[in-house]
């Protein structure tokens, strides 16, 4: 059976007496067993207390990005090693505004994919098309090629580290969702892409995630949907409330 994730990327936002609060807010909501793995990404500086705040509550925590290098004079960044120094076992990675703003590429993506593998994290792997792509009907390739250029040189067992989360680029923090429907027929064309790229089995096994305007209000139809098996939340996860109601959406 595959996973149920509900993960809320905090994005730049949330000082740190901020992110006291909403974790504390969080760990009481989340304190019954919820029925999917609950994810927060807080921004890197509130990693570690965020790593320690969460032990022994059902709230796991995952960094928003990592360098692909061991270590070494790369000013301003953060390692593999780093992470799981303080804890933080999970990374999300090729969100689209890293793509769009930071120049990441497919291929610098597999290579920050590899080493987090190295490390034995686990990876959420975001991509999605443009709102021009859509409109001229080339989603599926270009999403198929995301998922081809970064993941399918990998080897079927390291495919247990990753999970998927689609999020279309015009639906991210516009108010616009894809319908159920759209993201239906979206992760059905990632799970048939990864059976015939990688296997039946690894398509069947692993976790596709919807981003792009999850709301409390529409968290339940898009989770209803037999492909999607949670989401990767933005604006919805920076309040207690409406995260703790999508958690429970699922
Ligand atoms: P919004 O939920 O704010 O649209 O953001 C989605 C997202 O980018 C999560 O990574």
């Amino acid at each position: 059976m595959r996973k149920k994730i509900v993960a809320g990327n905090w994005k730049m936002n949330k000082n740190l007496p901020e992110a006291k609060g909403l974790l504390a807010d969080l760990t009481a909501k989340f304190a019954q067993q919820p029925n999917a793995e609950i994810i927060v990404a807080p921004t890197s500086v509130n990693l570690q207390f965020a790593a320690e705040t969460v032990k022994g509550s059902a709230i796991k925590v995952a960094a928003q990005n990592m360098h692909q290098a061991e270590n070494g004079a790369f000013t301003g960044e953060i390692s593999a090693d780093m992470l799981k120094s303080i804890g933080v076992e999970t990374v999300i990675l090729g969100h689209s505004e890293r793509r769009a703003y930071f120049g990441e590429t497919d291929a610098l993506l597999a290579d920050k994919v590899a080493t987090a593998l190295k490390h034995d994290m686990t990876v959420i792997f975001c991509f999605g098309e443009e709102l021009e792509e859509r409109k001229s009907d080339k989603h599926f390739a270009v999403v198929e090629s995301q998922l081809k250029n970064a993941l399918f040189s990998l080897d079927a067992s390291a495919w247990k580290q990753i999970v998927l989360a689609y999020e279309p680029v015009w639906a991210i923090g516009t108010g616009e969702t894809a319908s159920p429907e759209q993201a239906q027929e979206m992760h059905a064309f990632i799970r048939k892409t990864i059976a015939d790229a990688v296997s039946p089995a690894v398509a069947e096994e692993v976790s596709i995630l919807y981003g792009g305007s999850v709301k409390p209000a529409n968290a339940q139809e898009i989770f209803a949907k037999p492909d999607v098996d949670g989401g990767l939340i933005g604006g919805a996860s920076l309040d207690a409330e409406s995260f703790a109601a999508i958690g429970a959406a699922i």
